[in-house]
């Protein structure tokens, strides 16, 4: 079932108070080419759609799983008294919600505004949303880096429940791949030195 945005505390998708991201149109575009994404993945990302949506949850457990099953990523959600389970529970609705901006992107000036913000959120920003300033202060960009391939890597079986064939599971899971590269390197502006982005 889709989540209705007005209920996930904090997301801030089409906000107009966000500030625009540093890519126009025109350099999402190239960033777009230099990953090989076109316009047959975002086809395979909206049938990879119907088959993950229902599955969101399952799909945030095994995600949170993995950070829960190792301490130093734990961490990140961390203070001094252990993990802070409201922020584990807000970020992961979040979470949810971007799987689903994912799928169905049409990547344009708010969904790059808004990843330029979830990029914030894991550098200088991180903690702001949820008030969880007793977690350290920033997710290291290494991490986030390594991330990509758990993430990617996780969702095939999940989309192996609903592809047509071997050729379908491989087009859609390539896709996602693309995607979630195109997330990273948008938020990579909040890491990186302007003249360096
Ligand atoms: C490919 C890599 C990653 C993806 C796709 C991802 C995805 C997300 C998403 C969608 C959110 C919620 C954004 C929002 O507020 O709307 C989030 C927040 C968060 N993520 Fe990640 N993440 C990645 C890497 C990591 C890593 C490596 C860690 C370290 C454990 C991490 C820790 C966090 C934390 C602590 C928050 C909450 C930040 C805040 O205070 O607002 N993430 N992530």
């Amino acid at each position: 079932m889709r989540m209705s945005t007005a209920t996930i505390p904090g997301y801030r998708m089409g906000d107009p108070s966000l500030p625009a991201g540093a890519l126009d149109a025109t350099a999402f575009e190239r960033l777009c080419t230099a990953t090989l994404f076109t316009d047959e993945d975002r086809q395979a990302l909206r049938e990879a759609k119907e088959i993950l949506a229902p599955q969101v949850e399952q799909l945030l457990d095994v995600w949170y799983g993995f950070v829960g099953s190792h301490d130093f990523l734990l961490h990140y959600f961390s203070g001094p008294q252990g993990p802070n389970q409201d922020y584990l529970a807000r970020v992961r609705a979040r979470f949810g919600r971007w799987v689903l901006d994912t799928l169905e992107a049409e990547y344009g000036p708010e969904w790059l505004a808004y990843q330029a913000e979830v990029g914030r959120r894991h550098a200088r920003g991180k903690n702001e949303t949820d008030g969880a300033h007793e977690t350290p202060e920033v997710v290291p960009f290494r991490y986030v880096v390594a991330f990509i391939y758990p993430i990617y890597a996780t969702v095939r079986e999940f989309l192996a429940k609903g592809a047509r064939d071997a050729e379908h599971l491989e087009r859609m899971h390539q896709a996602w791949l693309k995607a979630v590269i195109l997330n990273v390197a948008v938020w990579s502006q909040a890491y990186v030195a302007p003249d360096l982005y």
